[in-house]
């Protein structure tokens, strides 16, 4: 397993070249070069140090992600949202807390979550442990505000009891436990492999032309694989791509004097995508050719929205080449055992 230190050193990487590049004195074309095929080749899951990868930490992680126990009225559970079967979101444009009251944003999918360097659409959370409490005390979410009374809720049943003494070797009951266990589990949600994970690897007729040449528009002349790069197709960062009109400024709620994050959003990984509409941070956009259009329109112009998103001028043939493209990164649904909870 990869360390995530060493992970975020190759992160940094590119930025450096990049640099150097910008420096050379004959860099006329600014235009970066295609992302290649091979860039997106699929890499084991980066386990952090502090939280490496072991099977009893994640059943317990599993048990506890399928358990309505974890809301305040004890019916609803991280898996209603994030459902297995709705490629890990939930398929509604905003997503419904206990009290059945839509959230500002949409349920992000799990899948590739391990990739995913800060979590939220706003990037408020600086790791999977970290947003475990997130939801559990969100009032408008699972709407159980005293973590303490999750603790003695388990504590009460033997079976988690027994859970926590495999995964950690003591039997006590702890938050930061139910953090390590849940981010456990999570990082193991990984995209099974796709036509175009086996195109990738060198079958040729593992994808159609049409998806050739989409792709060939999504790493160069469309410019998406500057942003959804890498084998889940994500940079792990946020950019104004013209989306929201509404009084959400996404991360500029957390930086008000960047002009730059105002309107920017998380990117979202492209795996499984033509499973999970609508799209966007508040589900605006119904279907992949809606998305399209938002791009080659260039989005909302104003003085955040990305440098890399401009109006693109596709014809109709190069839009439905990139949607077909974009078809081929659904591999077979992850299968999930749906754990028998204890009681
Ligand atoms: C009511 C629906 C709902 C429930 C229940 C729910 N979530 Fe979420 N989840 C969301 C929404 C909405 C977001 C986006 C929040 C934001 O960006 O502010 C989210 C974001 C996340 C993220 C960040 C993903 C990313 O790519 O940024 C993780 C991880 C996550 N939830 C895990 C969980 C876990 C673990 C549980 C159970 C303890 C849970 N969620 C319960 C709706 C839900
Ligand atoms: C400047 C960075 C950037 C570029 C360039 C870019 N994207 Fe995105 N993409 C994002 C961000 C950020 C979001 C989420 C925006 C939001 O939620 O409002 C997104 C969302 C999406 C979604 C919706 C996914 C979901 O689960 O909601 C799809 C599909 C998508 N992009 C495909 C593409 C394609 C195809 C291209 C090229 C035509 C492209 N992107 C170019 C950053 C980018």
């Amino acid at each position: 397993m990869r360390s995530v230190t060493s992970w975020k050193a190759l992160a940094l990487l590119p930025a450096t070249l990049l640099l150097f590049w910008g420096a050379a004195p004959e860099a006329d074309n600014l235009l970066p070069k295609p992302a290649t095929r091979d860039s997106f080749k699929r890499e084991s899951i980066p386990f952090p140090d502090e939280n490496s990868y072991s099977a009893a930490k994640a059943d317990l992680g599993r048990l506890l992600f399928f358990d309505p126990l974890l809301s305040g009225s004890q019916s609803r559970s991280c898996s209603n949202c994030h459902n297995p079967g709705l490629s890990w979101g939930d398929g509604l444009p905003r997503a419904l807390g206990e009290k059945q009251v839509p959230l500002a944003v949409r349920s992000p999918t799990l899948i590739d979550v391990a990739w995913v360097p800060r979590l939220g659409w706003d990037g408020k959370f600086e790791s999977l442990e970290a947003v475990t409490f997130g939801p559990i005390t969100g009032k408008g979410n699972m709407n159980l505000p005293e973590p303490e009374v999750l603790m003695s809720r388990l504590s009460a049943i033997p079976g988690y009891v027994s859970a926590f003494k495999a995964a950690f070797g003591d039997s006590s009951i702890t938050r930061s436990k139910i953090e390590v266990a849940l981010a456990t589990y999570q990082r193991t949600l990984v995209a099974t492999e796709a036509p175009f994970d086996r195109w990738v690897k060198g079958n040729e007729t593992a994808i159609d032309a049409a998806a050739k040449r989409g792709f060939a528009l999504f790493a160069g002349k469309a410019r998406c694989a500057e942003c959804h790069s890498g084998p889940a197709f994500t940079d792990g960062s946020f950019h104004d791509i013209g989306t929201a009109k509404d009084d959400d400024i996404g991360r500029g709620r957390i930086f008000p004097s960047s002009v730059k994050l105002r309107y920017a959003f998380k990117t979202p990984t492209l795996r499984d995508v033509a499973r999970r509409a609508p799209y966007m941070h508040d589900g605006s956009l119904p279907t992949l050719e809606a998305v399209i259009a938002l791009y080659d329109r260039g989005g909302i112009e104003r003085p955040s929205r990305s440098p890399k998103v401009t109006p693109l001028g596709l014809t109709d043939k190069e839009k439905s080449d990139l949607v077909a493209f974009l078809r081929t990164l659904d591999g077979a649904p992850l299968s999930v055992t749906v754990p028998v909870l204890p009681r």
